[in-house]
């Protein structure tokens, strides 16, 4: 007998992230692939029904994609019959409203990250969630990459030995929007409209470090605004309130220290937009999102120091690389397909609400942090489940 569909709300379709990462990339493709694939070899089918304000860019996607419901009215989507999922792609000032209609309609709800605006309210819609007992997930889409799938790898097999450190690059050069346009909307440079480097990034790192390194004791941040006037989609000229820039050590703690720098103000010179350099007692790796090199202790060179002569061992050449062995899948793709199994009852997803709410905490921290110019214990602000509104509210951080 043929399964039933099971329908997926996808709220903010037409964004950046909504259209190209969840909506093509991973539940068209699903779809037409014949449905989430089952632990027991079957297919789940699924059915979307798009929702986001401008009803003509709507409508052209929903014929170009053959999708047959869509609405600019995110109540009306969620009344409708066969639509237990709901997704969220808005930006994130918007976010909480919409997510608390969908657990008040009692959905399963998977959202991009990060959750809320301020970690207090991360916690409370976390707790809103398991109140209502509604099953929530958050995109950690970076532990999904082929890249740092690889690293995993070498962590579980025990190449590093003991991890020292980690030096993390994140960053290219966003176009200042006057003589080029912008490649990032320009709400990213608003801190009064959810914007800023950090809040954009630290929820990644979170989970990045805590799953794959240990869990961070505390951090030390300087922001910086590095241009602090832009330009806009209308071509109007903004002030750039939020930071472009961040410069973070954190400290874990079962020893490691990681070191990040994230910036939408450099210019690309390595392999890809994002690198993890690991340096452990028995062996490195330089990963990124793709690809990944090792060198293990017993193929490590000896270099002198000599500023006299010019140094001709080529460091590059000393790296192995790493094979991929299975078959890439996107990121976000393979979420999903955890997120939806989870949902039918056919296996786990780890990532919450309350583990989206963690990220927001260390962005907090973080610009607590540039803001008191002091390392930032996360201990100090974290907030116990339930206890959010309780909780007095830290004063606003950030530039
Ligand atoms: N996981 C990742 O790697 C990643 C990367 C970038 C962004 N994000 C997150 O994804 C979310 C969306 O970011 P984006 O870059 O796609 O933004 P975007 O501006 O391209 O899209 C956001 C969506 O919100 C809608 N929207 C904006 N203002 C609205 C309003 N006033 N009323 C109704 N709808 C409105 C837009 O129409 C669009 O559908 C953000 O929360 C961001 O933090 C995640």
């Amino acid at each position: 007998m043929a399964k039933e569909t099971l329908g997926i709300i996808v709220n903010g379709a037409t964004g950046r992230m909504g259209y190209r990462q969840h909506l093509v990339r991973s539940l068209l493709a699903l779809r037409d692939e014949g449905g989430v694939p089952l632990s027991d070899g079957s297919r789940q089918p699924i059915e979307l029904y798009l929702v986001a304000r401008n009803e003509e860019k709507l409508r052209e996607l929903a014929e170009k994609h053959n999708i047959e419901k869509y609405t600019t009215d995110l109540d009306e989507a969620l009344a409708a019959e066969g639509f237990p999922v709901y997704f969220d792609a808005l930006v994130t000032k918007l976010r909480v409203p919409a997510i608390r209609k969908a657990i008040a309609a009692g959905k399963a709800i998977y959202t991009e990250k990060p959750t809320a605006e301020s970690y207090a309210e991360a916690v409370a819609l976390a707790d809103e969630a398991e109140a209502a007992g509604v099953k929530n997930g958050v995109v950690h889409d970076k532990l999904y990459l082929p890249g740092l799938l690889k690293l995993k790898r070498l962590i579980d097999s025990g190449f590093f030995g003991e991890i020292l450190s980690v030096r993390g690059e994140f960053g290219y050069w966003v176009f200042e929007g006057d003589w080029q346009d912008a490649q990032r909307p320009s709400w990213n440079y608003r801190s009064e409209d959810g914007g800023g480097i950090v809040v954009d990034m630290f929820p990644h790192w979170n989970y990045v470090i805590e799953n794959l390194f240990g869990k961070i004791a505390s951090v030390y941040t300087e922001t910086r605004t590095h241009i602090p006037q832009r330009v806009d989609e209308r071509g109007e000229t903004y002030k750039a309130t939020a930071d472009d820039a961040a410069y973070a050590i954190f400290d874990l703690e079962n020893g490691p220290i990681v070191q990040f720098n994230s910036s939408w103000t450099v210019r690309v010179n390595r392999d890809e937009l994002v690198e993890l350099h690991v340096d452990g007692t028995h062996g490195s790796a330089v990963v990124g999102l793709f690809g990944a090199k090792i060198q293990p202790r017993n193929a490590t060179p000896k270099p002198t120091w000599n500023p006299d002569l010019p140094d001709t061992h080529d460091y590059a050449e000393d790296w192995i690389e790493v094979p991929q062995n299975d078959p890439t899948e996107n990121g976000f793709k393979l979420q999903w397909i955890e997120f939806l199994r989870y949902v039918l009852d056919d296996g786990n997803h780890t990532y919450d609400f309350r583990s989206g709410a963690d990220g927001m905490l260390l962005a907090e921290a973080a610009l607590a942090s540039h803001d008191e110019g002091r390392r930032v214990a996360l201990a100090e602000r974290a907030i116990a489940p339930n206890q959010a509104a309780s909780t007095p509210v830290a004063e606003p951080v950030g530039a």
